[in-house]
């Protein structure tokens, strides 16, 4: 298992109220807020994991904070939660926003911080903030969420170009109760377990070509020699294969790429000492 993949299966424990051991004594503050997860993240000065909690919940959509009162609600209960998993509190942390989102909406993301008594100490669009944890220097990050799919393409370490459309995890949803005649929350949850994944993948196949389709107008003016995936949607099993198949570029799934983004935000924190009252 490589350095990357083993961090984020550790940051998947820790998401689910595993306790991380600090390396330094530094710490760093990510808030992702998705249009289905959203997520608060406390990493040592070297980005591992310490503590964090989330949430699904609709207080965002296409990256636009729709229910202002709610994500504000939400992104303090989530605070709470992990300063008592932390053992401190925490009144600060780095925040994102889609590519491409109006700067009013961008400075909504600091105002719902503000409203939960964190002071923003960053903004930056997310599959750059992916990218603080991934360190590509040649190829596409591409984070399929729940309601978009975001794409930056990096040459040499620079970003190249970067695009969000609104196609994600929400649609994998939407087609699987159509064609089984479920309910929303019933086909979420028969898409999210894996036991599930072969019956289907023919179902949700067309969705997933429709996001190769999304990756490979945007990536095909540049030579992008591989994609990385992550957000939620990329635990579908089959997703690399069919976006590789579309794209004929390589693609891959580091480790659970859930909390990518989210910790990619908290890289982009201040440090403070874990000592300091801040
Ligand atoms: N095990 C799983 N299998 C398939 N899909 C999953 C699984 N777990 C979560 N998802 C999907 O991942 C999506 C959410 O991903 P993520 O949390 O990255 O999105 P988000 O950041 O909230 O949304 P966006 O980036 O579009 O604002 C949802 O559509 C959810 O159904
Ligand atoms: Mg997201």
């Amino acid at each position: 298992m490589s350095e990357l993949d083993a961090l984020l299966d550790h940051a998947a424990a820790v998401m689910d109220g595993e306790r991380g051991e600090p390396w330094d004594d530094q710490l760093r503050v990510g808030v992702d807020l998705g249009t289905a997860h959203t997520v608060v993240v406390v990493t040592d000065g070297t980005g591992w994991p310490l503590a964090g909690a989330y949430k699904f919940a609709q207080v965002v959509r296409d990256g636009v904070v729709v229910d202002f009162h709610g994500a504000i609600a939400l992104v303090k209960e989530l605070k709470v939660e992990t300063e008592v998993r932390l053992g401190r509190s925490i009144d600060r942390a780095a925040s994102g926003y889609p590519p491409g989102v109006a700067l009013a909406d961008v400075r909504a993301v600091e105002h719902v911080l503000a409203g939960a008594d964190l002071r923003c100490t960053a903004l930056v669009d997310e599959p750059t903030a992916a990218n603080a944890v991934l360190g590509v220097r040649d190829g596409a990050v591409v984070d399929v969420g729940g309601g978009t799919t975001g794409i930056a393409v990096f040459a040499d370490g620079e970003l190249v170009t970067v695009a969000d459309e609104p196609t994600g995890g929400t649609h994998l949803t939407l087609v699987i109760a159509g064609a089984l005649g479920l309910s929303i929350e019933e086909a979420e949850a028969r898409k999210r377990d894996p036991a599930n994944a072969a019956e289907l993948f023919p179902v949700v196949r067309p969705v997933l070509e429709k996001i190769g389709t999304i990756v490979h107008d945007v990536i095909s003016p540049h030579e992008t020699e591989q994609l990385h995936l992550v957000g939620g949607t990329c635990r579908f099993p089959g997703i690399a294969e069919v976006i590789a198949g579309v794209t004929g570029v390589g693609a891959r799934v580091p480790g659970d790429p859930l909390f990518v983004t989210a910790l990619g935000l908290a890289a982009n924190d201040i440090p403070s000492r874990l000592g300091d009252q801040n």
